[in-house]
């Protein structure tokens, strides 16, 4: 019996367990692949600091050169590498992700089109542009110089994509009376967006409408907000919001208006949410199931 009732438990254990790993999984992107950045990247101090050590005229890097570089989808980006008393030796630049060579010197030497080399002469900066960079060049790229052994300057390269954001989450519920209150935040726009336009049930909404009592407050910058304050709640203004900057894509909300009588509203929200909620069913279905499934092979025997 106690046996039983612990396999039981187990299995509700386990089985929530993968549930919830489900619904946290579901939506989240997949991280980037960085694991050998640390190690490697450690390495090259340690031969850095060795060869600096053994020889006073050895090449080194411009402690000043930028390590982290945020680039815009489609938009050119440069990793800059600085070397101080070069001489004869070259610089290359190396992709971690596949250790691909890049480039070497002035040379570019990958067959992919939208890299390039940038070398000035007699300059102290090795340049890798990316034309057209996509997300998936984010990652850890090195600058080498051909000292034996090399040393390597490391730069992370992040790629983002325009975003919008409703702080709210996907779904807001809210009491009749109070202020619908939504930020909507425009990120990694090549610049500050010329308008954030926000509708109401496909509705461009108009301040000056009957309606009264909506006010907005944009701020523009490197993150542009936009929020909107709808007062005093009614029925009528539950729905679909959307807040739309004209270079990024738009964000949505659905605004339930509890009446506060009528909780129902609430679970029709949810019913109508997403692919998180029918995961959930499911999952507990089969954990019902399971549980009766062992119960039943337990009176067999
Ligand atoms: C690089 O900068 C971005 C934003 O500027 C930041 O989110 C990220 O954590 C930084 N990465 C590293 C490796 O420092
Ligand atoms: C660089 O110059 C040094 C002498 O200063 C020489 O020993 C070495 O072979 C040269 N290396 C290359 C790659 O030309
Ligand atoms: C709206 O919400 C933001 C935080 O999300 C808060 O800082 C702000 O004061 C609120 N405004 C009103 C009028 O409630």
């Amino acid at each position: 019996m106690g046996q039983a009732a612990s396999v039981k438990s187990a299995l509700w254990i386990s089985l929530l367990h993968g549930c919830l790993f489900l619904i946290a999984d579901s939506g989240t992107e997949g991280p980037l692949d960085e694991t050998t950045v640390d190690i490697s990247s450690r390495k090259f101090r340690a031969e850095f600091l060795q060869e600096w050590h053994n020889t006073p005229d050895a090449p080194y890097f411009d402690p000043n050169t930028p390590r982290n570089i945020t680039g815009l989808v489609g938009h050119p980006v440069k990793l800059l590498c600085r070397v101080k008393n070069l001489q004869n030796r070259t610089v290359s630049w190396v992709r971690h992700r596949d250790i691909h060579l890049l480039t070497v010197g002035r040379y570019t030497y990958t067959s992919d089109q939208r890299f390039e080399a940038q070398h000035r002469p007699r300059s102290e900066e090795w340049a890798l542009r990316i034309r057209s960079p996509q997300r998936r060049d984010s990652g850890q790229y090195e600058c080498q110089i051909s000292t034996t052994p090399p040393i390597g300057h490391a730069v992370f390269l992040n790629i983002v994509e325009p975003e919008t954001t409703i702080s709210s989450g996907a779904e807001l519920f809210i009491q009749a009376g109070s202020t619908i209150n939504l930020t909507c935040t425009v990120r990694h726009t090549p610049e500050p967006p010329i308008s954030i336009t926000w509708t109401h049930r496909d509705q461009i909404i108009n301040f000056d409408s009957a309606r009264g009592g909506i006010s907005l407050v944009t701020e523009k910058g490197l993150k542009s907000t936009s929020r909107l304050l709808v007062q005093k709640a009614k029925g009528a203004d539950a729905g679909v919001y959307t807040c739309a900057p004209n270079n990024a894509p738009p964000a949505l909300i659905r605004v339930h208006v509890l009446s506060g009588e009528h909780p129902a509203a609430m679970q029709q929200g949810c019913a109508k949410s997403s692919l998180d909620f029918i995961v959930s069913i499911m999952c507990t279905s089969l954990a019902v199931f399971l549980v009766f499934f062992t119960d039943h092979l337990h009176f067999g025997t």
